[in-house]
């Protein structure tokens, strides 16, 4: 279930203008009608009736860009594409690469706002960088991206960054109670972790990739955040925590890597704090995917599990929050 902006027809485009503008409209899902009302889908906390339900998928909001191609382009270009600030993300089947001149023109000349369009050949290496190529419009790949009425920027082509979890952000944001320590293990440019201690978090970020420090410390001023509430250190997890001291909630937002994470995790908990765990997991897998039953032994126990976003055919990216027991 996805929450949505539940608003009168005549009020829909000032209200859509007004979660675009702060970051707040749903990239995955579109505009459902209900009668005289028309319900926006949320990707974080906003004002007004908040109803809860199924998203209907649609990540291009307005008119659909392969209107602009033959129609035997049209079957081969996905409707589907991310919008990161200024630049339009497509990725391509082995058929549509050939085109992808005609398709990437037509994407950047349907949406006034793109300045750059890049194709994405997927995540890759250490340090999870997408590998873009830019096939259109400008060779500009540092982008501002605004969620949650914060602003982010980041150069895409040195740090990971994903638009999707901008509701995954706010979710923890609304957990946090003022003065708390939050551990970001794997922070990117920073987004949980500035997310948080905009709520109130004492926050602690790290990230192994050496690039990450600047556009986290940048992103932290851009946010109005002071040094109190926000540090950042560069290193690897699995090195720097155990000597960080202990936390009320930890973030491991590292999919790949997160297995071998529980235990270091856990054990920088508070009793009664909260390690919020991004993993990939079969669609049809329990709750539990495989070897997680087993790091967490007498330790801790489970408190929420629930899909993030469809990852690939089969697959999810899902989040357990695991609750550190008292004694
Ligand atoms: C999936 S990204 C998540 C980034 C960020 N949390 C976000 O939501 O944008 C995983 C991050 O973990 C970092 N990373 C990978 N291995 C690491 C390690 N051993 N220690 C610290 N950071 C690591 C990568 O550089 C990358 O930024």
């Amino acid at each position: 279930m996805i929450p949505h902006l539940k608003v009168q027809r005549a009020d829909a485009e000032t209200a859509r203008a007004r979660l675009e503008r702060e970051g707040l409209l749903h990239p995955d899902f579109r505009a459902q009608h209900d009668g005289d009302f028309v319900l926006w889908p949320l990707a974080g906390a906003a004002e007004g009736e908040i109803v809860q339900c199924k998203g209907r998928p649609a990540r291009a909001i307005g008119r659909d860009y392969r209107d602009a191609l033959s129609p035997e382009l049209r079957k081969l270009a996905p409707r589907a594409f991310d919008m990161l600030g200024h630049v339009g993300i497509l990725r391509l089947s082995d058929e549509a690469q050939p085109h992808v001149t005609a398709i990437a023109q037509a994407l950047l000349e349907s949406h006034a706002n793109l300045r750059t369009v890049a194709v994405d050949s997927g995540v890759g290496g250490q340090w999870r960088v997408r590998n873009l190529a830019v096939v259109a419009g400008d060779d500009d790949l540092v982008v501002l991206h605004r969620e949650n009425n914060l602003r982010f920027e980041v150069d895409l082509q040195q740090v990971f960054f994903s638009p999707r979890l901008a509701g995954e952000r706010a979710r923890i944001a609304a957990l946090v109670r003022p003065g708390e320590r939050m551990l970001d293990a794997f922070a990117g440019v920073g987004p949980f972790a500035i997310t948080a201690a905009r709520a109130g978090a004492q926050a602690v970020a790290i990230d192994g990739n050496p690039a990450a420090e600047k556009w986290a410390l940048r992103n932290c001023e851009f946010n109005n955040l002071s040094s109190e509430s926000f540090e950042f250190h560069t290193g690897l997890a699995e090195e720097l925590v155990p000597r960080l001291g202990s936390f009320d909630r930890v973030v491991a937002n590292h999919p790949t890597g997160s297995l071998a994470f529980i235990a270091t995790g856990l054990a920088a908990l508070a009793p009664g704090g909260v390690l919020h765990l991004y993993l990939l997991a079969d669609r049809k897998a329990p709750e539990l995917p495989a070897g997680v039953a087993e790091e967490l032994s007498d330790f801790a126990s489970v408190s929420g599990s629930r899909m993030v976003h469809p990852y690939s055919p089969g697959r999810e990216l899902r989040v357990l929050d695991l609750l550190r027991k008292s004694s």
